[in-house]
């Protein structure tokens, strides 16, 4: 919420940065009878009927003058006004609108009447505001009020002044084809071109909300710019074609000469607005890296995912939160450059914001990693589970500044592995790591995404564990999240294992070195051969993670359509059911031989060890599964699922190497990979390129 506010205040702080020389603002005289009617005829009003004899009245006075000085730039631009109407001098007008009570606030268009100042919101400039601006954006009162279109044809050179700084605001501008018309936003013909017909009615929308959010938008006519157009790769759209994929692209130009002020809408087409409304107020408060304190990092982490309880709503965003860590004493400028560098990776990660903390990081981490043994150490009967520290103290130097990401309702930190402060400003590192951090805590498990799940980070990830849940009725709902609560629990349950083990491997890993190092200087080694035994990097494995995911089995077909049938008859919310993409299986009971749910934590946790750490597990009988039916839409084309997953991790392992080992040394490429291989036994080679870093 916090954070929120952050947002919004940062964004109106931009919005409105005009206005600070409109000093000589003044407020109208209250409109008479004729003027109302006449006023009433175009754009939205915000009204207040009041009586200079109403002591109420007297007390808004100001709130309402502060409000409407605020929010007026927008107003004008947003085609909404605020006016009043003065019930003692036009009572008539006053009855005639069935004024009951002063003040009396109303929302009113073309057609009248709509709507009443709700009643919960104060009567303060920040309540009024915020009903202005939700209100002006609502889709229906701006289809009352013939939205004039306020985005406006750039020619190339206005373009190129954007570009080089000279705006005065952010400006969002789209990028069309045409075929011989002056404005594409007027073209009629856009036949060889459907997503520019549908984007045709998200522009306006989309144009208007950015003039709440204080950013002006432009367009262009690729067929008139086409420089402009093929400099920015948009060169499909210079000479159009009935073709498949072409539409209109997006990018954003920022005010000032950064290291870089523009940022292209990367994420394919979509007509709906808010994935471009995302795009570009992240981009924004990305650009700035505002500060974050401890408590702010603190309350992102308590936020526990939970199903809002009433029905159709939608699930929380869980944003996610890269914290560059620095002290003020020692941080350089080169530390600081590397943060805008960082804008344009994070504004193609959703929900990726990122700030700046000098407030202690280092503890915000620890504090959240005791959250997280609050909530695990739930069963009296085992001994007590310690934060592993050693976990996150892996590799950190704590002089240098570094990166940390926390996730909305994530119980752990997650701390960028860079070995020295080269790495810290390793944008390519850093871009990979974000890459690797996109999922949330717990992600919504759908046909469209499930094959991407199953082919995520499959070098670090094992499987796949997904809690069913009901989300038809509010009862459904609320017994989802109790459920939901469990999994949890037993979900951190299984990390706090994992955490351990990554430790212990290291350590055995170091403990080995030494070792070697000893037996070296004991034979008399060459001093070379010792130096280089010596100066071994033990690379940060950080494997055998599993995914979090729901599935809501009110859609009825999804199940179907995954492929989870054949366990059992029909399952139920609060079923478990976990998936490993690399054995192409899933499971549906757990080690004591019962359905896999969440009523026992306990049974829930040694059945993830038991798939993933098998080698940790005290369950020795094998745990019965279930052959995994589902087939890509796309098909798995000439290989077989187990094949193709095989080739992936294989694949991964030298994507690994690349990234882990900077320097190139054949012996540790050696080692790395043979450890990957004795924990999966990966086998085949065929030659096949990462899927993901192509999608
Ligand atoms: C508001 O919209 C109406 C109707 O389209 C238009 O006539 C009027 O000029 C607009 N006002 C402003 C301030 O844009
Ligand atoms: C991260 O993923 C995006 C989208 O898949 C890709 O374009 C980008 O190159 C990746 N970045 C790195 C550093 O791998
Ligand atoms: C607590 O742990 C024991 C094993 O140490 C297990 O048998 C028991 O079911 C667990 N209790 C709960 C409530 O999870």
């Amino acid at each position: 919420m916090k954070l929120l506010m952050l947002l919004s205040s940062l964004l109106w702080a931009l919005a409105l940065g005009e206005q600070a020389e409109e000093d000589d603002f003044q407020l109208r005289e209250p409109l008479t009878e004729q003027e109302f009617q006449k006023e009433m005829q175009s754009g939205l009003h915000i009204v207040e009927f009041f009586s200079p004899y109403c002591p109420h009245c007297l007390e808004f006075a100001p709130h309402w003058e502060k409000a409407w000085k605020k929010f007026h730039p927008q107003g004008e631009k947003l085609n909404m006004s605020f006016v009043q109407v003065n019930c003692v001098k036009d009572g008539d007008l006053c009855a005639a609108e069935q004024i009951l009570a002063y003040p009396a606030i109303r929302l009113y268009g073309p057609q009248g009447f709509i709507k009443n100042y709700p009643d919960d919101f104060a009567k303060t400039e920040e309540d009024l505001i915020r009903f202005a601006r939700q209100e002006a954006l609502d889709p229906i009162n701006m289809e009352a009020v013939d939205i004039k279109i306020s985005s406006e044809l750039l020619t190339s050179q206005r373009f190129n002044e954007l570009v080089a700084g000279k705006g005065a605001e952010p400006y969002l501008v789209s990028f069309w084809p045409t075929k011989g018309s002056d404005n594409p936003l007027d073209d009629k013909m856009y036949d060889f071109c459907e997503d520019c017909q549908s984007f045709q009615k998200t522009w306006p929308l989309l144009s208007r909300k950015m003039l709440s959010l204080g950013v002006s938008t432009g367009h262009i006519n690729c067929e008139t710019s086409p420089n402009i157009c093929k400099g920015l790769g948009f060169g499909r759209l210079v000479h159009p074609d009935y073709e498949e994929g072409l539409y209109p692209r997006v990018a954003l130009v920022l005010p000032g000469t950064g290291v870089n002020n523009l940022f292209i809408y990367e994420n394919g087409f979509t007509s709906s607005v808010p994935p471009y409304e995302d795009f570009v107020s992240r981009t924004i408060f990305n650009s700035e890296a505002p500060e974050i304190s401890l408590e702010e990092i603190v309350a992102l982490v308590h936020k526990d995912f939970k199903f809002p309880e009433e029905v159709d709503t939608p699930p929380p965003a869980q944003n996610l939160h890269v914290v560059f860590s620095y002290d003020p004493e020692n941080v350089v400028p080169e530390d600081l450059h590397v943060l805008e560098h960082l804008v344009y990776p994070l504004s193609k990660i959703p929900n990726a914001y990122l700030h700046k903390s000098s407030d202690g990081v280092p503890v915000a981490a620890k504090a959240t990693l005791n959250y997280m043994y609050e909530k695990i150490n739930y069963n009296r009967s085992e001994s007590e589970k310690l934060p592993k520290t050693e976990f996150l103290e892996l590799n950190l130097f704590p002089q240098s500044p570094t990166f940390y990401i926390f996730k909305e309702g994530d119980w752990v930190p997650h701390l960028y592995r860079g070995d020295s402060t080269t790495e810290t400003r390793d944008v390519e590192g850093l871009g990979e790591w974000f890459n690797q951090s996109i999922l949330p805590v717990i992600t919504e498990v759908t046909a469209n995404n499930f094959e991407q799940l199953l082919n995520f980070e499959r070098l670090t990830t094992d499987a796949i564990v997904i809690q069913l849940v009901d989300l038809k009725d509010i009862q459904s709902i609320q017994e989802s999240n109790e459920n939901l609560n469990n999994f949890l629990i037993a979900a951190y349950d299984y990390e706090d294992v994992r955490m351990q083990n990554v430790v212990k491997v290291r350590t055995g890993e170091r403990t080995a070195k030494n070792k070697k190092v000893k037996l070296l200087k004991a034979q008399k080694a060459s001093s070379n051969a010792i130096g280089k035994a010596y100066h071994q990097e033990i690379a940060f494995l950080d494997y055998d993670k599993v995914i979090l995911g729901y599935i809501d089995i009110s859609n009825n077909d999804l199940l179907k359509e995954l492929g989870f049938t054949g366990g059992r008859d029909a399952y139920k919310s609060g079923d478990v059911l976990v998936v490993d993409p690399l054995e192409g299986v899933f499971y549906d009971k757990d080690v004591l031989g019962n359905e896999l749910n969440t009523n026992s934590i306990y049974a829930l946790r040694e059945t993830l060890v038991k798939i993933v750490l098998p080698q940790l597990s005290r369950f020795h009988e094998k745990l019965e599964s279930q052959k995994l039916k589902y087939i890509p839409k796309g098909g798995f084309s000439i290989f077989d699922p187990l094949i193709e997953y095989r080739v992936w991790r294989y694949f991964c392992v030298v994507g690994l190497i690349v990234l882990v080992c900077k320097v190139p040394s054949f012996y540790r490429k050696f080692k790395i990979g043979k450890n990957y291989k004795a924990k999966r036994n990966t086998t085949g080679l065929l030659g096949q390129t990462s899927k993901r870093s192509k999608d």
